[in-house]
C-alpha cells in the first residue's frame, strides 16, 4: 500500500487541490485510493461528501473513538473512499501531546486497514505540529507542492529538516517522491525564476508537470467534483493527469 502525504506547512499553496484531483486522477486509472483528510478545514471531505451528514470523522479515529474503518465513506467517484475530516480535528492536538504513542496513531489505525487500498492519499494542514507529523511517519512517500510565488520557497528548510527528525527515527523509508510547482502562470519571469530556484532546492525530484493556475481548478470543490468530471477538457484536468502519470511511474 503506497501511502503518499501531501505537505508543505505553507498556507494555500495547493495541497489541499492535489490532494482531490490527484486522488480523483489515481481512481479514474484503476487504482483503489483512500482520501484521508487530516485539514480541519476539511475541503477535501466536502468535495466528495456530504460532511454535514457525518457522526465520525479522523477525530475519532485519532482519539480511539472509532475505528478507520467505520469512518470511511465512499465517494462519488468509483475505487475512491473518504476518511472525512472535521473542524475538531483542530483541538485533536492539545489531547495528544503527552500520549506517549502521540506520533504513531495514523500509522497504528492505518495498519488495520493494510492492503484495502492500492493508495492512500493524506491532505494535511498548514503547520508541522502533530497531524503533519502523524502523517509523515505513516507515510511511504511524500509530496511537496510548491506554490509558484516570491516566497515560494521559505520554510522549506524547516519541512525538510523535519523529513530528516523523522527519517532518523520513526520512518526510515520514507521516501520524497517529489516537489510540484502549482498556481504557475507561465507568462511572467517570476515564474521562470521560481522554477529555477525550486529545481536548484529539489534537483531531479521536480515533477516535469507544473500545475498552472486556473479559475477551473479553483471552481471544482465549490461545485463537489474533481476536475475531471467538472472540466475535463481544462488545462487543469490534463496537467492532474499527467501528475498522477509521474506520479504512478516513481512510486
Ligand atoms: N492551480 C490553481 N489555480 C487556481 N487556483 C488554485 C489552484 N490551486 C489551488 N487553487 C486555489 O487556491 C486556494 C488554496 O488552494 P488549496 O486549498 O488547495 O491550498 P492548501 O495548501 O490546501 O491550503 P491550506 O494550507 O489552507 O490547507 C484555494 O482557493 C484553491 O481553490
Ligand atoms: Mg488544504
Amino acid at each position: 500500500m503506497i501511502v503518499l502525504a501531501i505537505a508543505n506547512q505553507k498556507g494555500g499553496v495547493g495541497k489541499t487541490t492535489t490532494a482531490i484531483n490527484l486522488s480523483a486522477a489515481l481512481a479514474m486509472r484503476g487504482r483503489s485510493v483512500l482520501l484521508v483528510d487530516l485539514d480541519p478545514q476539511a475541503n477535501s471531505s466536502m468535495t466528495f461528501l456530504d460532511v454535514r451528514s457525518l457522526q465520525k470523522s479522523m477525530y475519532d479515529v485519532f482519539t480511539g473513538q472509532a475505528a478507520l474503518a467505520d469512518i470511511i465513506q465512499p465517494s462519488p467517484v468509483p475505487r475512491l473512499d473518504v476518511a472525512p475530516a472535521r473542524i475538531g480535528l483542530a483541538k485533536l492536538e492539545g489531547q495528544l501531546v503527552g500520549e506517549l504513542d502521540a506520533h504513531y496513531r495514523l500509522k497504528d489505525r492505518l495498519s488495520a486497514i493494510k492492503d484495502r487500498y492500492e493508495f492512500v492519499i493524506i491532505d494535511t494542514p498548514p503547520a508541522l505540529g502533530l497531524i503533519t507529523v502523524n502523517a509523515l511517519v505513516a507515510a511511504t512517500h511524500l509530496l511537496i507542492p510548491v506554490q509558484s510565488s516570491y516566497f515560494a520557497l521559505e520554510g522549506t528548510d524547516d519541512l525538510l529538516e523535519t523529513v530528516d527528525r523523522i527519517r532518523a527515527r520513526p520512518n526510515p523509508d520514507l521516501k520524497l517522491l517529489g516537489a510540484v510547482i502549482t498556481l504557475h502562470d507561465k507568462r511572467t519571469t517570476l515564474s521562470r525564476d521560481v522554477h529555477k530556484a525550486v529545481t536548484e532546492v529539489f534537483g531531479g525530484r521536480v515533477f516535469e508537470t507544473t500545475i498552472s493556475k486556473s479559475i477551473r481548478l479553483e471552481e471544482s470543490p465549490a461545485h463537489r467534483e474533481s476536475i475531471f468530471t467538472f472540466a475535463p477538457q481544462s488545462s487543469g484536468a490534463y496537467e492532474y493527469y499527467k501528475l498522477c502519470e509521474e506520479v504512478i511511474e516513481r512510486v
